[in-house]
């Protein structure tokens, strides 16, 4: 049963929806523009606002679902193996020569299984540093630290957030946030740079 709730969670990751949305509706394979990247932020740029939004929520959902598989099949897998097998799946996609997003909004999806209340401080938290950088990316890194060592201090600081503190959850977000900073290196690139692409929001927004 574990490997059958894995490899579904894989397969459901996998799913390139920014690739297929891109190829089906507009004709246009959005790894061949802008950053080259199969995730929302890239999708957003090329494709626009509404291809974007469908996007995010396809890649923020199957992070969601796969996380939830152990419970919908009654298995006592924990939770968040269906999340980092999904995150895999979004990464490195059976479905699009294994070339994938960098993480984010899957492991956003795999945060709102665990608890939609702490999904929705981490959003938050993201929101802030987006208003505050204008960039997707370090705001993505930033967000995945702050995430990770919420997971230690909100249960003591601000429990209607996270009541309890869970080790394995403290692992999972620090591994999945050192594999976000290794999948933005580009951009890390590009931050030193001072060419890291912009949004149209916040307070150093693209003009
Ligand atoms: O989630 C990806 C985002 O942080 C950066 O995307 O396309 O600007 O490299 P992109």
């Amino acid at each position: 049963m574990t490997i059958i709730i894995l490899l579904l969670a894989y397969l459901l990751g996998s799913i390139p929806s920014g690739v297929w949305i891109g190829k089906l509706f507009y004709q246009k394979d959005i790894r061949e523009y802008g950053s080259g990247n199969t995730g929302t932020t890239n999708t957003f740029r090329v494709l626009g606002k509404k291809a974007g939004v469908v996007v995010l929520l396809a890649d923020v959902l199957k992070g969601t679902l796969a996380t939830s598989l152990p419970l919908l099949f009654h298995s006592d897998l924990p939770i968040l193996w269906g999340g980092i097998a999904a995150i895999i799946g979004h990464t490195f996609p059976i479905f699009a020569r294994f070339k994938g997003g960098k993480a984010v909004a899957t492991s956003a999806g795999m945060l709102l299984a665990y608890s939609p209340l702490f999904f929705l401080y981490a959003v938050a938290i993201f929101v802030v540093c987006l208003f505050i950088t204008s960039m997707v990316s370090l705001s993505s890194m930033i967000a995945a630290v702050i995430v990770t060592l919420s997971t230690i201090l909100l249960p003591f600081i601000w429990p209607t957030i996270l009541p309890d503190f869970n080790w394995v959850l403290t692992i999972v977000a620090a591994a999945v946030s050192a594999f976000i900073f290794y999948r933005h290196k580009d951009n890390i690139s590009r931050i030193k740079d001072g060419t890291e692409n912009k949004v149209p929001f916040g307070l150093n927004k693209k003009k």
